[in-house]
């Protein structure tokens, strides 16, 4: 049923509402359809799409099941260990130990863990043409293993997790690593479906360094039950701005870019948007590509724009950007990003830490900018919140300087600001300059605690903000006060 255009319109709303009425499709539907048309011709697929029906009246109420309900809970549960699975803990150990012909702890393994990884860090901040690591030499991948590894592995975890709840897992999957690196994505993959029921995939990956396929077939089978509902392949070595290698499926349901294309420079330019446009020629009508980039400002914002500017390869950011308002994002600078809370240190790294600068060998917190796309398989105008017509449009605050106004945003920042100020971005996909919601923590009360609490993306009524505009990062504030209500709109109530 891939590609029937009704199925995909439900599935699309079905990835941005966990709840809806069959009413609210038929405006988007080419041939006109009545509710029970739509239900009769809808009703087989539901299991398939982990949606259940309940009549309301004369609608019909669409509600979107997770896939093995009671996976969420176990995910939480690893979730808030912070810690990475003690068996790939142990495999990283192993296979460093089996690498270097030392143990891993050996002080000589442990000196040159260190200077990989400081180098590394090094090459990072280089403009993209000057970076030299290309992860060839056996140390650099090690370093990676001991020091980027543990974070973007539960950071994966966080993402599956929203992927989870936007309704993007399905039953059955194929998927795609673009970039993999010793397989961080694909495991977490295994990891993270193992604790859910009834699921399955099959995960392919490309990578052109032959140190990370080494790593990453050795941590795939101390880690990957064979047999399990996770069928991790062998990557295919190759250059992801070629053709795709032979012999991987024609459609692929989730398509992952984690940390790989800020990474890419081009002598004739920027190569992004063509790699993720041919790579979206082989993802399935209902399918997703996750890019996943550092949380710094450069490569946040350089994510962003490559995102917001793909409708032209049919792709269409669906989350963490608001799409309540129905429109494409033109915000110009956009630095966002989403955190979870800091990961326990491993024993590598406690031990790489035992040295003159500890620091700089503990790598535990999570920050990363992501973006999730779609094929703009209906109109824009399918995700518009009608109610978002009662409150004003950032992009006219201008209008409204010194005033107390009433704003639909989207959250898109952790804490940006201190425990006596709280400042977080806020978007609506309109505003042509950053905006910030500031909360001075003497204003909080119980009807404005929300802009605390809220978590990244959630979209938030603010009712009597007062609008400011900072000339020195030509960026506006919201004053949330004592007086201001701040709230999760009531999508019934529309
Ligand atoms: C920073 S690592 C990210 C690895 C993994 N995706 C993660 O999130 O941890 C970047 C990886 O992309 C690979 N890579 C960089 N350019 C590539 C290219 N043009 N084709 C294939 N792989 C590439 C590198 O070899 C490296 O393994």
């Amino acid at each position: 049923m891939a590609g029937n255009p009704l199925i995909s319109t439900i599935q699309y709303v079905a990835g941005t509402r966990s709840s809806f009425l069959l009413s609210e499709i038929i405006r988007y539907l080419d041939a006109p359809m009545t509710v029970d048309e739509i239900y009769r011709a809808i009703a087989p697929e539901l299991p398939r799409l982990g949606l259940a029906a309940t009549r309301r009246g004369g609608d019909v109420e669409i509600n979107r099941l997770l896939p093995g309900d009671g996976g969420r809970g176990r995910t939480s549960t690893f979730l808030e260990k912070r810690e990475l699975p003690p068996v790939l803990a142990t495999a990283i150990e192993e296979y460093i130990t089996k690498k270097v012909g030392k143990p891993w702890d050996d002080p000589v393994t442990a000196e040159r863990l260190r200077k990989a990884i400081t180098a590394q860090k090094d090459d990072y901040w280089k403009p993209l043409h000057k970076r030299s690591l290309r992860y060839t030499k056996g140390y650099s991948v090690l370093g990676y293993l001991a020091y980027h590894f543990p974070v973007y592995f539960m950071q994966t975890e966080h993402l599956l997790l929203r992927l989870f709840e936007e309704g993007f897992l399905k039953k059955s999957m194929t998927i795609l690593d673009a970039g993999t690196g010793p397989g961080v994505v694909p495991l977490a993959i295994a990891d993270f479906f193992s604790r859910l029921d009834g699921v399955k995939a099959s995960v392919y990956a490309i990578e052109q360094s032959e140190e990370h396929i080494e790593a990453f077939l050795s941590l795939r089978d101390a880690f990957v039950p064979r047999g399990g509902p996770v069928s991790v392949k062998p990557p295919k070595q190759a250059d992801i701005r070629d053709p795709l290698p032979a012999g991987l499926p024609e459609r692929f349901d989730l398509i992952v870019f984690s940390n790989v294309l800020g990474e890419l420079a081009d002598r004739s330019g920027d190569p992004r948007a063509g790699i993720v446009g041919r790579f979206a020629e082989r993802l399935s009508p209902d399918g997703a590509i996750l890019i996943i980039e550092p949380a710094d400002e450069i490569n946040s914002t350089r994510m962003r724009t490559l995102a917001a500017g793909l409708e032209p390869a049919g792709l269409v950011v669906h989350s963490p950007c608001p799409l309540f308002r129905g429109t494409a994002c033109k915000a110009p600078r956009c630095w966002s990003f989403a955190t979870a809370p800091a990961i326990r240190p491993t024993r590598l790294m406690e031990t790489l830490a035992r040295c003159d600068e500890p620091y700089r060998y503990i790598n535990t917190d999570i920050k990363y900018s992501y973006a999730v796309l779609r094929r703009a398989a209906i109109p824009r105008d399918g995700l518009r919140l009608s109610s978002a017509a009662k409150f004003l449009q950032l992009s006219k605050l201008h209008l409204h300087v010194g005033k107390r106004v009433n704003t639909m945003v989207a959250k898109m920042s952790g804490e940006l600001g201190d425990a006596k100020t709280r400042l977080f971005k806020v978007c609506d996909g309109t505003a042509k300059a950053p905006v910030y919601a500031v909360l001075p923590a003497f204003h909080k009360t119980a009807e404005n605690e929300a802009l605390l609490s809220a978590g990244y993306g959630t979209v938030l009524e603010l009712r009597g903000v007062l609008v400011r505009y900072n000339r020195a990062h030509d960026a506006w504030n919201l004053l949330v006060n004592r007086n201001t209500e701040v709230r999760e709109p009531d999508r019934h109530g529309e």
